[in-house]
């Protein structure tokens, strides 16, 4: 017994913000700045007042759209999300509610970038052990919201998104291999280090992050983790036919590439157009692929992603 994937949709609110938006808006940057250290052009960012459960919203009636099944049957809902509608119900129940479905398992995966790969990895087994038939699987994020618009060095490169999948029981493959990991002792590199207590918001409730040392850990992690996937199953990285990264900077995609051996044109690159958008990243730019015809059936394709934790993970399906 495979999970399988049947239908992908993705949804990017509102008109892309470009750089010199960004600048227009009076963040002290450039373009050129943006564009050589990231390879970020623009992103897309939520109006007030919409939310991560408004985002998976659309994106999941698109994925089921293109699966041709209705809400009513899935039996299992995650949503990968940092940027939760509330601190509690769950952003996949809230999401169940709009779908208006009713029964299906639901809870959120906080694993920010690799946030994604890790709920695929959970969904896969609830499908293989035979409780779950048909799942839906969400990454959500508005991260504009956790931005400090003053802080430039962060606030350039995040952009809102959702992406969503669903995954259903097959004969045929599939999921052929999924890993994740995680450790702890790297928090500090990347958090948003506040929390809500007593009405109050303790801390710092904006995003944090030590870039040079987060790049060094996410070059390193990425390769090793795409190799330890692809050895799982089996399969040898000369027969991946797209590689989809996390879409945090252009510069760490062409390094995890090249230590791949694998070139540019077998990666997937949307991070010029959406900015990092966490945990839906892996799903957009899936999406776009599937959408555009260079995605096919059969082929081989290796998702990967890394973020804040340190969290990381791959999966290998044949689509
Ligand atoms: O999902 C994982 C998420 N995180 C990442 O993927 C981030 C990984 N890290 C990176 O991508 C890079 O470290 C950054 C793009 C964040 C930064 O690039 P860098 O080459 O490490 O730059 P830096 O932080 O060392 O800053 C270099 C200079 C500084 O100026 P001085 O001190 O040399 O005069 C910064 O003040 O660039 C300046 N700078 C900017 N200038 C224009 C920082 N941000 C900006 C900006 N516009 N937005």
């Amino acid at each position: 017994m495979f999970a399988r994937i049947t239908g992908v949709g993705s949804y990017l609110p509102g008109e892309p913000v470009s750089n010199n938006d960004l600048f227009q808006r009076g963040v002290e940057t450039n373009d050129e700045w943006i564009v050589s250290r990231t390879g970020i052009k623009a992103r897309h960012l939520a109006e007030a007042g919409v939310t991560s459960s408004d985002l998976a919203l659309e994106a999941s009636r698109r994925a089921l759209a293109a699966a041709m099944i209705d809400a009513a049957e899935l039996d299992l809902i995650i949503v990968a999300t940092s940027t939760p509608d509330f601190i509690f119900p769950s952003t996949a129940c809230l999401l169940q509610a709009k779908l208006a479905n009713r029964g299906a398992m639901a809870f959120d995966v906080q694993a920010v970038c690799s946030g994604f790969v890790y709920a695929l990895s959970i969904a896969d087994k609830f499908i293989r052990s035979g409780s779950h038939k048909k799942a839906l699987v969400v990454g959500a994020e508005v991260f504009s919201r956790i931005l400090d618009w003053d802080d430039r060095a962060t606030c350039v490169l995040f952009g809102d998104g959702a992406g969503a999948v669903v995954l259903e029981a097959s004969e045929t493959p599939g999921i052929l291999a999924a890993v994740a990991h995680a450790d702890g002792s790297h928090s500090g590199i990347l958090s948003v280090p506040g929390s809500v207590s007593g009405g109050k918001v303790i801390g710092d409730p904006f995003l944090r992050m030590d870039g040079q040392a987060v790049f060094k850990f996410a070059v390193r992690v990425l390769a090793e983790v795409a190799r330890e996937c692809c050895d799982n199953a089996g399969v040898s990285s000369s027969e991946i036919d797209w590689l989809i990264p996390h879409q945090a900077n252009i510069r760490i995609l062409e390094s995890t590439a090249k230590k791949l051996g694998l070139g540019m044109d077998k990666v997937i690159v949307t991070v010029d157009g959406h900015g990092n958008t966490s945990a839906a990243s892996i799903p957009l730019a899936l999406d776009a692929a599937v959408r555009d015809g260079r995605i096919k059936a059969g082929q081989k394709i290796l998702l990967e992603g890394v973020g804040g934790g340190f969290t990381w993970g791959a999966v290998l399906l044949e689509f």
